[in-house]
């Protein structure tokens, strides 16, 4: 049994998500603890909220709410989609938490303490007509790297170079639109990421097994010349940490908090603490999954994110964590994904295009919108939701293929021998060659679960599915019954067996559907088939059984024009 930290991004606190950020971090994040846990291993998953930073700060006052109660409220609201998607996070932290204040306070110490930070008086852009200094995300202007007409002052989001807000050609606030900005001189901490680069690109080096898109990502902002800019942490705001050196005052800094991307990641860590808090254990517990003179070097962490992340996880955060130069586990594998669009453009969360999650799960249950955007996840490229996809995969996918093989051998078997798994009969060659074709194809499927080739996976358990479908088609109990009763009974046995190995292996992917077909086959027995043979005799003759309700309605052509029409934008 292993030990495993899986962190997803934490998604910012203003606003609910559309399903492009969900399949981006998330809902991959949640598809590998679930399937983790289901092959015996101890799993620690984690998520959070990033509260602090401009944005939530403007939501706040767009909401007309002191922006601590406007997160709060928030935080809750996240959360119960969350549980909607059933997202199975062990912990669902805050990165205001009191946990985070004292540890990214700590991390800000340490990293003085061993000169990695150096205080610079600099030029700020303070925009007149705000009446405020403008933090880098609130300038836009053109991309010096790529010509991007709406790249932000802290990153193109085109060509993800991180920014500086007076790299940008044309700068204007992007409260207002005001180009009446002004510079004016303020003092900022910065993070000599510079310093580190020798060991960061060692380090991103003897990362052999990391995804192309990581490592390609990673690779371009150490290598390219410009790439590992020293990074200002700090920031004039009033909503934030406050900045201090460990528990202490941090002169001429009064008045400024750290730079969000400086305690988003260490919430990682702190939203460990904020769970074991929590519960009332003691800070070993968590310490065991995050220092590594504390248990945690045989721990494996694995980080999901969508590909604009990777930067601040493969160089900013570890530059954090290293420079600190104290024991803290660092990622071993990161997963990240591309974008996902919508219907011939992008999501658009300020016009309101696209599926957002609330929405979701307005018009139908998690599973199907888990399904689909597993099976379609980005991971070679941007991938694209259009309905007449999403209407086909929930209707071949789940419907006819996984819904309609449960409902045809449990109908069948009430119908023939009664609600309990019939006796009698013995297999041949066609349910030999069965049970040799699933065994086979569960060694393929977890080897794609193990390497989270998330496409891959989802492709091969829909092939697991059609090999069940297409062997009850083939051995057709319903005919051999009139001749030979007990011939269909191990038709039907073998059949009804199948079903909940099928609910133990996509549990990972549907996991309300999966309940409830192990519901219906009326067992807890929720053990991995890790031998085929054996996991298809696992109900034995005379256990009785229940047939379900309908697993899976299929989209009809008016309700997917409907949505259509419904989610185009501007809503
Ligand atoms: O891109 C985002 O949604 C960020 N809120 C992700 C932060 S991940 C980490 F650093 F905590
Ligand atoms: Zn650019």
């Amino acid at each position: 049994m292993a030990r495993i930290l899986i962190t997803s991004a934490i998604p910012y606190i203003n606003g609910i998500k559309h399903l492009g950020n969900l399949v981006g971090s998330q809902l991959p994040a949640d598809l590998y603890a679930r399937y983790m846990r289901a092959r015996g291993h101890e799993v620690l998953f984690l998520c959070a909220t990033d509260e602090h930073g401009t944005p939530a700060e403007l939501a706040a006052a767009k909401a007309g709410k002191p922006v601590a109660e406007y997160c709060a409220e928030m935080w809750q609201v996240q959360k119960d989609l969350s549980d909607g998607f059933r997202l199975s996070f062990d912990k669902f932290g805050r990165s205001s938490s009191p946990q985070n204040h004292a540890l990214t306070q700590h991390f800000a110490g340490r990293l003085a303490e061993n000169g990695l930070i150096e205080e610079v008086t600099e030029q700020q852009v303070y925009s007149n007509a705000d009446g405020r200094f403008l933090p880098d995300r609130y300038i836009e202007g053109t991309c010096p790297n790529c010509g991007y007409d709406r790249a932000r002052g802290d990153q193109c989001e085109n060509c993800t170079k991180q920014l500086d807000p007076t790299d940008l050609i044309e700068p204007r606030s992007a409260i207002s639109g005001s180009t009446d900005l002004e510079v004016r001189e303020t003092k900022h901490l910065y993070l000599k990421q510079r310093s580190l680069r020798q060991e960061l690109s060692d380090w991103i080096d003897s990362k052999t097994d990391w995804p192309v898109l990581t490592t390609s990502i990673a690779k371009k902002w150490l290598n390219d010349g410009d790439g590992l800019q020293d990074r200002g942490i700090t920031r004039d705001l009033d909503w934030g940490i406050p900045v201090k050196k460990g528990s202490e005052d941090w002169p001429g800094m009064e008045g400024k908090v750290f730079y969000v991307w400086f305690d988003a990641p260490i919430e990682y860590i702190a939203c460990a603490k904020e769970w074991t808090d929590a519960a009332g254990c003691p800070d070993s517990e968590w310490e065991r999954w995050w220092r590594t003179d504390k248990g945690a070097d045989d721990v494996r962490y694995v980080q999901f994110m969508g590909k604009d992340n990777v930067p601040f996880h493969t160089l900013s955060f570890p530059a954090t964590i290293i420079g600190s130069g104290e024991p803290w586990k660092l990622v071993d594998y990161i997963k990240s994904f591309n974008y996902l669009n919508y219907d011939g453009g992008q999501f658009s969360t300020s016009q309101g295009r696209g599926v957002f999650m609330d929405q979701a799960l307005e018009i139908l249950p998690a599973d199907y919108w888990r399904w689909w955007l597993l099976s379609h996840a980005p991971e070679n490229s941007d991938s694209e939701f259009t309905w007449e996809n999403f209407q086909a995969s929930v209707n071949k996918d789940l419907a006819d293929v996984l819904g309609n093989f449960v409902s045809r051998v449990t109908k069948f078997c009430r119908s023939k021998f009664g609600e309990v798994v019939p006796e009698g009969g013995t297999y041949g060659d066609r349910e030999t060659a069965l049970i040799a074709d699933i065994e086979a194809r569960l060694r393929t499927y977890e080897g794609h679960m193990e390497a989270i080739e998330v496409r891959k996976a989802a492709s091969e358990l829909r092939a697991i599915w059609v090999a069940g479908n297409e062997y009850l088609q083939a051995a057709e109990p319903w005919a051999v019954f009139k001749t030979d009763p007990e011939r269909a009974a191990a038709i039907v046995r073998l059949s009804l067996n199948l079903i909940r190995l099928y609910a133990v292996i996509s549990a990972p992917f549907i996991p309300d559907a999966a309940a409830r077909m192990l519901s219906a086959m009326n067992t807890l027995d929720t053990a991995w088939p890790d031998d085929a043979e054996s996991a298809l005799s696992a109900l034995p003759a005379g256990h009785a059984f229940t047939v379900p309700d309908v697993l899976f309605k299929k989209i009809a052509d008016e309700e997917r024009e409907d949505w259509q029409t419904r989610f185009a934008g501007r809503r």
